[in-house]
């Protein structure tokens, strides 16, 4: 039986979950094991950039067509924000190809930079997109919610 349809919120709540647990075990492990904490950064920086990617391709566009965007155009700075995510992973990586631990503070302000982000796509962004009343735009935001990369689904195209 296939599963039940989830919204945006649910679905994408349920993934920010999960890679802020992936970089909080990344800041243990970068002290303790610095091989592990690589395979694990590999993990990370991948997953990370496919869940951007879902978004910025898939559902803004969507959002950026509705009535959202008359309140401070907000995925404008959630594109800004997901700049400095990938410049963050850049530092991180820089050290880590040098086989050095990577910097506290780089790691400590990724998280922060990503749990403030993730709130404000959770409060200002995808409630929206759950609440779209025209009918074929609902169904293109159920669709492509049903093709996000969560960590149990993940198609090669997304
Ligand atoms: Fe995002
Ligand atoms: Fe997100």
């Amino acid at each position: 039986m296939k599963a039940p349809l989830r919204s945006v919120t649910e679905r994408h709540s349920h993934d920010h979950i999960r890679l802020s647990g992936l970089l909080l075990r990344f800041e243990s492990l970068n002290e303790t094991d610095l091989v592990a904490a690589n395979s694990l950064f590999n993990e990370i920086r991948s997953d990370l950039e496919r869940h951007i990617r879902w978004e910025e391709e898939i559902l803004f566009p969507i959002f950026e067509k509705g009535p959202g965007m008359r309140d401070g155009e907000p995925t404008v700075v959630m594109r800004q924000e997901h700049r400095q995510i990938k410049d963050f992973l850049d530092h991180i990586q820089a050290a880590l190809v040098q086989q050095w631990p990577a910097p506290i503070a780089d790691i400590l302000a990724l998280q922060d930079l990503f749990l403030q982000h993730n709130q404000k796509e959770e409060h200002l962004v995808f409630p929206v997109l759950d609440s779209l009343s025209d009918q074929t735009e609902h169904a293109n935001v159920f669709v492509a919610t049903e093709s996000c990369p969560d960590g149990a689904s993940r198609p090669a195209h997304v």
